[in-house]
């Protein structure tokens, strides 16, 4: 795992934006994984920025969104679906039919979780998959004691999750206390992960996930067994990792690091 601190949250979200961008460039078939959130906005308007200006090309790529919440049509705003065509594929000259998501609304949930993964593989699996955290620590929905080798399923969603995204509904009683989330183990096999998380109410989980042991209470340190996994901050996120001055080393020497030093 490699810690990339940066200066605001804006600087974070554009070198999240420029490791996606250069991957789409090298591979244009390339196979994305993606998350929402409030912190993935900045990431997605930057992505639009890029078609928009220099053609960053959406045509050929498929993508896979991490979770769903159970019981919301495609088009309900509140749904990831909409988010989603809201955010980025709308913006971009991507092809709707290679975006996928669960769906929430299906009549046989399990066979839904088990044609996602199988949609997954016979796509090659993912090539890059974009992570936020919740506050209390999950990737996806894999809420606390989530098995570190689990796949698609459904999830009852956590107190804390509830707690966090409610307000995001007109009315937060509406909340769906269930979604369809990829599994951790179904996360670990993607070929590169990088994580996205700012502000300073995520700086505690942050130096959990990241420095702390590996527990199912806590999905996103699975990531510590990820071979190639970035964790990208700004430094109100990164204000509890104690070894803060090592990673910010690595960043500013690492030659691999060198094209976006300025970013
Ligand atoms: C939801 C999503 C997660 C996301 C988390 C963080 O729970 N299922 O994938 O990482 O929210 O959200 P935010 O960026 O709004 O803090």
């Amino acid at each position: 795992m490699e810690v990339l601190i940066r200066p605001d949250a804006e600087a974070a979200a554009r070198l999240v934006a420029r490791i996606i961008a250069d991957e789409l460039r090298a591979n244009p078939h390339l196979v994305l994984g993606l998350a929402t959130g409030r912190t993935m906005e900045r990431v997605y308007r930057l992505l639009v920025e890029m078609h928009v200006r220099d053609g960053l090309d959406f045509s050929l790529c498929r993508t896979f969104n991490l979770d769903e919440y159970v019981g919301l049509e495609p088009d309900h705003p509140q749904s990831y679906r909409h988010y989603m065509n809201e955010r980025l594929f709308k913006h971009v000259n991507i092809d709707l039919r290679n975006t996928h998501l669960p769906n929430g609304m299906a009549p046989d949930l399990d066979a839904e979780c088990a044609a996602y993964e199988a949609l997954i593989e016979r796509a090659g699996g993912i090539d890059l998959q974009l992570l936020g955290i919740g506050r209390a620590g999950h990737i996806g929905f894999n809420e606390p004691l989530s098995a570190l080798m689990s796949r698609t399923r459904v999830k009852a969603l956590s107190p804390a999750t509830i707690e966090q995204n409610a307000p995001l509904f007109p009315d937060p009683a509406q909340m769906p206390r269930r979604a369809i989330t990829m599994g951790v183990g179904t996360i670990l096999e993607a070929r590169r992960c990088v994580l996205l998380a700012t502000g300073g109410e995520k700086a505690d989980i942050i130096a959990r996930a990241v420095e702390g042991p590996i527990t199912s209470m806590i999905s996103a340190t699975a990531l510590q067994l990820h071979r190639r996994c970035v964790v990208v901050v700004d430094e109100a996120a990164a204000a509890r990792l104690e070894g803060a001055d090592y990673y910010r080393w690595i960043f500013e020497n690492e030659p691999e690091w060198e094209p976006y030093r300025d970013l």
